[in-house]
Formats: structure tokens, sequence, C-alpha cells
């Protein structure tokens, strides 16, 4: 392992940085573009309400969990449980991370590349005139295309490299904190324009009021792995972004400040999306598609449109970018922290490995659906073994080593700074750490993948 002077280790400058960065990480696709559908597939109100406990009792013990492990070592996913447990096997939470990471990146770059491309479509107004049907041909024309979702999937790819290429504090820090006021203020304009449509009432009641016959085995654990995947907990981005954070700053004030804005940023894209879904009478259950067929169509229709479906592709070009940078840092921390390579060159070697696996992703989903297992393409398979698998496996792992690996006074004198600040629910984190995760976790994995039989579904 490369012997590191953690004098010369870069870290973010300030608290507001530390925030931008985890919830640029945490805000992303996962919230606008992942949330909507699912939560339009799986029911409305009652996957909201059962997404909303997950976040509360599982989400932010977890996040508070992966800031632990990662200032207390001061290294990246792996390197850190080599620190803290030498001689263990607790690393294979980090070697599953990076394989979680490559994943991750190889299916998200490929959406990401989808809204680079209707940022574009948006700009020449090509959505102008078109119905239902021709804005579906037109993304199917799109995807099948082969080279076009490629070339954008590599610029998007390029973006991410270039900004973690520059480092933590002069790359990630620094663009993450122009961004995200960004996106918030897009974010909540939308939110005014969807409220207002004539018949949004009917949406608000879908997001809102939850209808508890429709929650199965397979929906909690829908719910559990979006909230895993939206707050990017689970797999050592938090532990990577938890070692750049200085000794001050109050890791559970950070976890609730990220918790809070990745919520929120949740629930104000299904304020914006559904009452329009409703208003323009389009089914719910979309799927992925939702929105880039359905949205163009209500930009379409509505006044103002040219200027909103601008911004509305704007805004998921900058919450992709800053959760993709993250990603891509998992595995750049470790190839150049573990491997000893210079940062510069891991970077450019990790941005292309993790392409070739994003090429087969993109082809997969459009002109070689032979990529196939059953009836899944690749880029399905990426993405559900990743977040309903992977992540929710992640954290499991990481509560039980924090909980019942890590001695209880490192990890309090980790959240209380050294006993300088007064943290009055530490024993209840313990608690829910040690007990409640695990067995929340553990539960609703296999009961939704069939174990409990009868009382699955
Ligand atoms: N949280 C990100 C999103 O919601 C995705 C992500 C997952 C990022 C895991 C990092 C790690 O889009």
């Amino acid at each position: 392992m490369a012997q590191l002077n953690p004098n010369l280790r870069d870290g973010f400058g300030s608290k507001l940085g530390v925030i931008a960065a985890a919830a640029g990480s945490a805000v992303g696709l996962g919230n606008i573009w992942r949330f909507p559908y699912v939560v339009g597939q799986n029911g409305g109100g009652a996957f909201l309400l059962v997404y909303l406990l997950f976040i509360l009792v599982i989400g932010v013990p977890v996040m508070l969990s992966e800031f632990v492990v990662g200032r207390r070592s001061q290294r990246n996913a792996l390197g850190a449980f080599k620190k803290l447990a030498p001689g263990t096997y607790w690393h294979v939470i980090g070697i599953m991370g990076i394989g979680a990471a490559f994943f991750i990146l190889s299916f998200y770059t490929t959406v990401s590349g989808w809204t680079l491309e209707y940022l574009v479509f948006s700009l020449s107004s090509s959505f102008e005139g078109k119905d239902k049907e021709e804005l579906n041909v037109m993304f199917e024309q799109f995807r099948m295309s082969g080279l076009k979702p490629l070339i954008y999937q590599m610029i998007f790819m390029f973006f991410t490299a270039f900004i973690v290429f520059k480092g933590v504090k002069n790359g990630i820090e620094k663009y993450t904190k122009l961004l995200m006021p960004a996106l918030l203020l897009i974010i909540v304009v939308l939110c005014v324009r969807a409220v207002t449509l004539p018949g949004a009432g009917q949406g608000l009641v879908f997001l809102f009021k939850p209808d508890f016959m429709k929650i199965t085995g397979d929906v909690v654990l829908q719910a559990l792995g979006q909230a895993f995947f939206s707050l990017s907990i689970g797999m050592g981005a938090l532990i990577t972004y938890g070692s750049y954070i200085n000794s001050e700053n109050n890791l559970s004030n950070s976890a609730f400040s990220v918790t809070l804005t990745d919520t929120l940023v949740a629930v104000l894209a299904g304020v914006a999306i559904f009452p329009a879904v409703f208003a323009f009478g389009i089914q719910p259950e979309a799927g992925p598609g939702l929105v880039f067929i359905t949205l163009p169509m209500i930009f379409e229709q509505m006044a103002g449109g040219y200027f909103f479906s601008l911004i509305f592709f704007l805004l998921l070009v900058i919450a992709a970018l800053t959760s993709t940078i993250s990603v891509l840092e998992v595995v750049v921390a470790y190839v150049s922290e573990e491997l000893g390579m210079n940062r510069k060159k891991a970077t450019v070697l990790s941005a292309i490995s993790i392409s070739v696996l994003g090429i087969f992703c993109t082809l997969s989903q459009g002109p070689m659906p032979e990529i196939h297992i059953g009836n899944r393409n690749l880029f399905d398979i990426l993405e559900f073994v990743s977040a309903n698998i992977m992540l929710p496996l992640g954290g499991l792992l990481i509560v039980l080593f924090v909980g019942w690996y890590m001695k209880k006074d490192e990890v309090f004198d980790e959240i209380s700074n050294k006993n300088k600040l007064k943290v009055r629910f530490k024993w209840l984190y313990l608690y829910i750490i040690k007990f409640v995760a695990p067995v929340a976790i553990a539960l609703v994995f296999l009961n939704g993948l069939g174990f409990f039989g009868a009382f699955s579904n």
C-alpha cells in the first residue's frame, strides 16, 4: 500500500463544500429520473411513505457510518477497512463498492448521455409540433441509432473525468458549490409551473395519498433500493468523501443536511412531474421513459414550454454530473492510494475502463438488445443488481462494521469530534446501527427476493 502523508492529502476546504459535494452526489438522476418512475410503477403515495421511513431509520445512520469510517481512516473505500481492520476480511465491503461503482457508472452514463442529447433537442426546438407517438419514435430512433448515444455518453464521461482530474478542492468542491444552488433554483421554478397546471391536484393525490393495499414485498425492496441509490450510500462513495472532511466538521449535521436536501429534491421532482403527468393524461407507470418521452410532450403543450424544457434538461445534466464525479472518485481514490498510481493517470485509466462496460450497457438499451439475461438487458441487470442488491448489502455490512467491529469509544470519538460536540442521540445511533438497521435491511432483502414465500406478495 502506498504510504500517505496526511498533510498532503487533498480535501474539502469548507463546511459548505462538504455539503455541496455530498449532496451533489446524492441528488442526481436517482431523484429526478429514477424516483418518479419508480414511484409511478410502485403505486404512488404508499411507496413514498415506505421510502421516507427507510430514509430516516436506515439512510441517515448508514450515511453517518460511512462518514465515520471515511474520516477516521483518511482512506478510500477499500483502504479504509484495511486500515481500521487490518488482517480481516472487512475490506470485501470496499471491493464490492468498487464493483458497484463500475456497474452504476456504466448505466448512469448511458442515461446521462440521453440527458445531454435531450438538452440539445430542447435547444433546437426538436419537440415542437410532435405528439406523443412522434416523441416516442424520436426517443426510440435516438436510442437505436447506435453511435449517437455512445458519443453523448463519452462526452459525459469526459466532463466527469475532467472534474475528478482537477482534484477534490479545486475540482469537485468548486464545481458542486456552483452547480447545486442552480439546481435547487431550477427545480423550485418547475414545481411552481407544475402545480399551477389545470388538473394538477390528481397528480398530488397520486404522490401523497397512500393506498396501503399496494405495498408488497417487491415494493418494499424497491423502496429500500431507491433509498440507498438516492442517498449514494452502501458503496463507499461517502466513505471516500468522508475521508476528505476535516476534523472540525460535525458529521451528524452533515449527514442530516445531505439527507434532507436529497429527500427534498426527490419530493420536489415528484411534485414537478406528477401533476403534469395527470394533467396531460399520461400513465404514471410509463417506466424509465417517463422523463424522456412524456415530459417533452408536456413541455410541448404548456405555455413557456421551450424555456421549461431547456431548464429541465439542464437540471438533469447538472444533477447527473455532480453524482457521476462521486462514483468515479471512489475508483480513482482507490487506484491512486492503494495501487500508488498518480491521480491524473488513475482518473484517465478508470474512466476508460468503466466506459468499456458503459458502451455495452448503452448498446443493450439500443441496437443490441441481445446483450441480456432472461428478460432483462445488461442495462436493467446492472441497475437492478447495483441498486437493489449491492448497495443494501454494502450498507448492511457497513453498519455491522461500525456497530459491532469498531470500538464504541472510537465511534463516539468520531461523531463528537473528540468530545468537543455534545451528541445527544449517540446511544440511539448505536442502537440503530447495531440492531434496527441490520435487521430491517436483512428482512426487506430476503422478503423482496421471495425468501418468505407465501408472505412476500
Ligand atoms: N445518488 C445518486 C443519484 O441519486 C446516484 C449514486 C448512487 C451516486 C451511488 C453515488 C453512489 O442519482
